[in-house]
């Protein structure tokens, strides 16, 4: 029984959902323990298709089950719309489901400064998603949050979202053209939480109980590493941790549960919002990128820009998040490209540097020193096999286990979870997954 960790080792959008969708089967819980609606998480099958934006991936399959860990930030109006979907869609998910009291609320008022403060920041803005997750993040550090719990008591809720909304009108007075929310909204957002009371429970005593006995933990982690509030390219990230060793004490169980990391890599990079992006390619090599790997936002729509591999990124998400395996996604997306390249180090006013840069306006100015490696130009679209990808497509991913130094145990070569190559190798097969 192994619990195990699956992050995002770039910007976000790598396709976790995909891939904790692929493992949760082995797994007796999946929870999410980062971020809030600003994650959108894609899960196909068959003709189904599900964005999960704060419910773990696991909802989709029967059998797990899922919570929602202390440390994300919920959105109750969105949660509760989630949960809806769900239901129209035939999936069962209140049985199955469990939330942490302790996790925040994000109120209108959060939402509106997040989206009124990007508005003010112009050419400087961060590209958020809007949702309210920095302000809501701020307001637990400031120690003026709103829990979910308190929806266990309908009065004390009412006026400590009452008095934080007054707060927060207050802070929006800064900003003249924000929209200030209304009762109405205020008011939905309250009875939303309500509505959702009946599916708290303590988390962190329920993972700690599966643990004992010997029920493995599927950790759903949130955005990716290079997004994360410390290590990534602050001030460009999210406002909440992304590493995997995260996962363990924002869920309330100590560090050493984590069995294995798992982290999941796009076969070139995407970013959505404002930030440095050594590798982003803007012509039309980008464009194909975008076009052919649907690069738009699972939550806003916004298109996606897109550059080659990230050797020297990916070296600190492996290290920072003690990644032992790699899943390797969209490698179809590039199928039809003559020549790919890798950046395996930077160069940085001159000077060599195969680190990843601390301050965000070193990342902004490192030239990426690239290696050229040749396309396949065949099909690896749905292939099922390793052996029956193209050689070169083959001698890509045995490159990226090179540069990354751990093996790639997944390749993703379509969006639905029948498109997936499993190699049965260690450590995916010391993790008893089933795969
Ligand atoms: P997440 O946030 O990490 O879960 O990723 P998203 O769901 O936001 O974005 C990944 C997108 O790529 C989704 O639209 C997936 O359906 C799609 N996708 C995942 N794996 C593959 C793949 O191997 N090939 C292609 N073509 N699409 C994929
Ligand atoms: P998943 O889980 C991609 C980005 C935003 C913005 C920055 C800050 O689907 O991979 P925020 O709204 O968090 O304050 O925005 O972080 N961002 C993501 N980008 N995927 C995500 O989640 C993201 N979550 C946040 O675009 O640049
Ligand atoms: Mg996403």
């Amino acid at each position: 029984m192994t619990n195990v960790v699956v992050v995002g080792g770039q910007w976000g959008d790598e396709g976790k959902g995909k891939v904790v969708d692929l493992l949760c089967p082995a797994f007796a819980d999946v929870v999410r323990f980062n971020g809030g609606n600003n994650a959108g998480h894609t899960v196909k099958f068959a003709d189904r298709h599900f964005a999960l934006h704060l419910i773990p991936s696991g909802i989709v399959q029967p059998g797990c089950r899922c919570l929602v860990g202390p440390g994300v930030v919920i959105d109750p109006v969105a949660f509760l719309e989630e949960l809806r979907m769900l239901e129209e869609q035939a999936v069962s998910v209140r049985p199955r489901l469990m939330i942490s009291p302790r996790a925040h609320l994000v109120l209108p008022g959060h939402r509106a400064i997040d989206v009124a403060r990007e508005a003010a920041s112009g050419k400087g803005k961060l590209g958020t998603t809007g949702r309210g997750i920095g302000p809501t993040y701020e307001a637990r550090a400031r120690r003026t949050g709103v829990r979910l719990g308190l929806a266990r008591s309908p009065k004390r809720l009412r006026e400590a979202v009452a008095a934080a909304s007054a707060d927060l009108e207050q802070a929006l007075a800064r900003y003249p053209a924000a929209a200030v929310p209304s009762p109405a909204e205020i008011d939905a957002a309250v009875e939303a939480a309500l509505a959702l009371a009946p599916l708290l429970g303590d988390v962190a005593g329920a993972l700690a109980d599966s643990d004992a006995a010997g029920r493995p933990i599927l950790f759903e982690g949130a955005q990716g590493t290079l997004l994360d509030i410390d290590h990534g390219t602050y001030p460009f990230v999210t406002s909440s941790g992304c590493l995997a060793g995260f996962a363990a004490p924002a869920c309330g169980l100590p560090a050493r549960v984590i069995g294995g990391v798992l982290g999941v890599f796009k076969a070139y990079v995407t970013r959505v919002g404002s930030g440095p992006f050594p590798t982003e390619l803007s012509g039309g090599t980008g464009e194909h990128l975008r076009r052919r790997g649907n690069e738009f936002g699972t939550t806003t729509g916004r298109p996606r820009r897109t550059g080659w591999f990230d050797a020297v990124a990916a070296r600190a998400a492996v290290r920072w998040s003690g990644i032992d395996a790699v899943a390797l996604t969209k490698l179809d997306v590039l199928d039809e490209l003559a020549e790919i390249r890798i950046a395996t180090a930077y160069e940085i006013a001159g000077r060599a540097v195969e680190g990843f840069p601390d301050d965000a306006d070193d990342v902004a100015g490192a030239a990426p020193v690239y290696e050229t490696l040749p396309g396949w130009q065949a099909d690896s679209a749905a292939v099922t096999a390793f052996d029956k990808l193209p050689e070169l497509a083959r001698r890509y991913v045995a490159r990226l286990e090179e540069l990354l130094g751990v093996p790639v145990v997944v390749v993703s070569t379509g969006p639905r979870r029948e498109e997936t190559i499993v190699r049965r190798v260690p450590p995916l097969t010391d993790w008893n997954t089933g795969l």
